[in-house]
């Protein structure tokens, strides 16, 4: 049995320290649980994408868990995948990730799991790495299913938002024409798990043989900023996934004591301000 506690969105800076403050619970209640591996999904920083300071104060945080980690990266740590966003993904945000958090993409495996991480924001965004993530991919999978391994897919956009099928949803999910492979090997029983961020809501579904955890976010909730029919519950909190050995997937929502529920809204205009 594994253990894996997903924490995301907590949009933590040094200069812009509005949620801040709900570090401390997550992270101690990170230590009690003394997870196998913490997996943060994305949106680390307020502004990694442009402020190295963010990368770097966030790292340290991260660190200071004592704890295995792993992170995938969020719009606002490595940039859109929109190519005429005003922080359009690219080589120098790219890099940056990297030096600080890691590979963008990682696999680990443990016991008959199979964890892969892998970079939302590239899917959509014609880079050259988002080809070469989609080719390291399917190596992954198809090794999966030789291997008749269990995989747990971390990613910051989920994959949909109710329907596998539904029409693309812009900003809120993965680009439908990126996909397909995983909902392939979902179909194939490969991935049983997939664990995203960006929502800023808190849901878990399990769907056919598949648990899909939109993760609760940490740092704030999204209200009126948000598309009226956005799926989930609007709250804080963190998700704790029990992977067994049998290839089964618990995963639960958990509620760190002592997070304020800051709500985006009320301060949208200092962190994130229009661009001009
Ligand atoms: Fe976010
Ligand atoms: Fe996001």
């Amino acid at each position: 049995m594994l253990r894996v506690l997903q924490i995301t969105d907590t949009h933590i800076s040094p200069a812009k320290a509005h949620f801040a403050s709900n570090w401390a619970p997550v992270a101690a209640m990170a230590r009690v649980l003394q997870p196998d591996l913490v997996v943060h999904t994305g949106d680390v920083t307020v502004d990694g994408a442009d402020m190295a300071e963010d990368m770097v104060h966030c790292r340290a945080l991260m660190d200071g868990l004592d704890l295995d980690w792993l992170a995938v990266p969020g719009n606002h740590d490595v940039g859109s995948e929109n190519p005429d966003h005003h922080q359009a993904v690219n080589d120098e945000r790219l890099a940056r990730w990297d030096a600080h958090f890691g590979p963008d993409r990682w696999l680990r495996e443990a016991g008959r799991w199979l964890l892969l991480g892998v970079d939302a924001m590239l899917m959509g965004s014609g880079h050259a790495r988002e080809a070469e993530q989609a080719a390291w991919v399917e190596t992954v999978l198809a090794t999966a299913a030789a291997e008749a391994r269990p995989v747990a897919l971390f990613l910051h956009k989920p994959l949909f938002l109710n329907d596998p099928d539904e029409n693309d949803r812009g900003y809120w999910t993965v680009p439908g024409a990126a996909r397909a492979p995983y909902l392939a090997a979902i179909r194939a029983g490969s991935i049983r798990l997939v664990a995203s961020g960006h929502l800023h809501t808190a849901r878990i579904i399990r769907r056919d043989d598949t648990v899909y955890a939109f993760g609760a976010s940490s740092g704030f909730i999204v209200d009126k900023l948000a598309p009226a029919d956005l799926p989930g519950e609007k709250r804080l909190g963190a998700t704790l996934h029990i992977l067994g050995d049998d290839g089964s997937v618990e995963s639960r929502l958990l509620t760190p004591e002592g997070l304020d529920t800051f709500v985006i809204d009320d301060v949208a205009h200092e962190v994130y301000p229009p661009h001009r």
